[in-house]
């Protein structure tokens, strides 16, 4: 599938992701080269998965493990209590795509004490909670492999993720290239990055502080998308 399927199909999945933040996933999972797999916590319906998933087929068909206790009932199916698993697993059928995704219904503290593959890609859309950011940010950090990229959502407005990421990516020596996109921060890990490196990552940190303020103002839909075009262009 191309970005153009994928989206038709992705949006069919109850889900907080944007597009544009759908076509980063398929992206950066269809740049990975299979020098290590691809994780996600918090998967919930699958929606990040299918985008994920359809970007890895397109490129070297990197397994993804999707990671969720599934314990929340699923939001659209209101009274019915069932859990997001099932949900979970007939989207990605649906999606074509069940063939690279190996589902682990554990939470992410759960998951990282036995999982001891090396990971090219991880997108962090777990609990929100600060602590709870943080934790997946300290159990799955080391099980990165330099150069591989860390990504994580809602890093604009929610307090948690916001507050990790600008502490431990954006500020942090073993990050390079840091970007965002719409919510989603994400960085290439490195051994040490250089003073040239940090000056970007700080001076994406101040487009990203920025983007913030913009989206408390009650901007219309066509200012905002020229904004975001703008912020884009200047963290090329
Ligand atoms: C915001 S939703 C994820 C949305 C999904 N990525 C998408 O694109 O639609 C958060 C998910 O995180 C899961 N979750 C909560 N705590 C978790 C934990 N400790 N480890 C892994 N997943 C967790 C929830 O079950 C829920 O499905």
């Amino acid at each position: 599938m191309n970005i153009k399927e994928t989206k038709k199909i992705a949006n069919k999945i109850f889900g907080w992701l944007s597009d544009r933040e759908g076509e980063l996933l398929f992206n950066l999972a269809k740049n990975c080269k299979g020098r290590g797999v691809i994780v996600e916590i918090g998967s919930c319906n699958g929606r990040s998965t299918v985008w994920l998933a359809s970007g890895s087929k397109s490129g070297n068909k990197v397994k993804i493990y999707a990671i969720d206790p599934h314990s929340t009932p699923s939001k659209h199916q209101k009274g019915k209590r069932n859990k997001s698993f099932e949900e979970f697993k007939k989207n990605i059928k649906n999606a074509g795509v069940d063939d690279i995704i190996i589902p682990i219904v554990k939470t992410s503290e759960e998951a990282a004490k036995t999982f001891n593959k090396p990971v090219e890609l991880i997108f962090i859309d777990g609990d929100h909670k600060y602590e709870s950011v943080k934790l997946d940010f300290d159990l799955w950090f080391p099980k990165v492999i330099n150069g591989g990229i860390m990504a994580f959502h809602d890093t604009l407005s929610w307090p948690g993720p916001k507050k990790v990421v600008d502490n431990f990516v954006y500020k942090s020596k073993h990050f390079k290239n840091v970007k965002f996109v719409d919510s989603i921060t994400f960085a290439q890990k490195v051994e040490q990055n250089t003073l040239r490196d940090r000056i970007k990552n700080r001076y994406v940190l101040l487009l990203k502080k920025i983007s913030e303020l913009a989206s408390k103002l009650h901007l219309s839909e066509p200012i905002k998308d020229i904004g975001k075009e703008i912020i884009k262009t200047l963290q090329k």
